[in-house]
């Protein structure tokens, strides 16, 4: 396995939060260039579309010190991983709760191809409670989310619960 300048951080980002931000931020200060891999069809029933999702990502990214961009993939992340011929997974951890899911989640990817490793960043404690759901359910009840997305984000968010409402 040769070493990887690329690192592919990849998720649903159904939005982007400060949480994930912080992790490509982090990331981009080890790797040289950051991927950040939406996944099509990630099993969950999304409020943004793919195409708004990374133009949300794109708006929130600030100066980095690698370069960062945005992508989506269909089918497995191994197989995108490879095909950008990198061999690094970034995930972040936010709690003892997210070990289990993503420790399965890194023995199947390593098993799928032993060529790829996945690196984790342990997520800042100001953004450890964050999760997308968390902050489209109050954003939904008109709740604060200024802390915990970016300004577009919190932006789109409250004008897609006033159409609905
Ligand atoms: N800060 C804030 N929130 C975070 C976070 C962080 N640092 N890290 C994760 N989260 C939240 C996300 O917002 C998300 O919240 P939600 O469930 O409320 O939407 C949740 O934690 C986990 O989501 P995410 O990090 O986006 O991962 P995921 O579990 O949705 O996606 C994929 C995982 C896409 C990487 C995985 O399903 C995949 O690889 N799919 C492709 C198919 C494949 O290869 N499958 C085999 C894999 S074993």
């Amino acid at each position: 396995m040769g070493k990887s300048k690329t690192a592919v951080y990849a998720g649903t980002f159904d939005p982007i939060t400060n949480g994930h931000l912080d992790i490509i931020e982090r990331t981009s200060t080890v790797f040289d260039d950051v991927v950040v891999a939406i996944a099509e069809q990630s099993g969950k029933q999304a409020l943004f579309s793919v195409e708004e999702r990374k133009s949300l990502i794109q708006g929130a990214i600030k100066s980095t010190p690698g370069s960062v961009r945005v992508d989506s993939f269909k089918g497995l992340l191994v197989d995108y991983v490879k095909s950008i011929e990198s061999h690094v997974i970034v995930r972040g951890l936010r709690a003892v709760s997210d070990y289990e899911y993503e420790a399965q989640m890194a023995i199947i990817n390593r098993q799928l191809s032993r060529d790829i490793e996945t690196v984790y960043f342990v997520t800042s404690q100001r953004c450890s409670f964050i999760s997308s759901s968390i902050v489209k359910e109050l954003a939904r009840f008109g709740g604060d989310i200024s802390g915990m997305v970016p300004a577009n984000v919190g932006l789109r968010l409250a004008e897609v619960f006033k159409e609905k409402r």
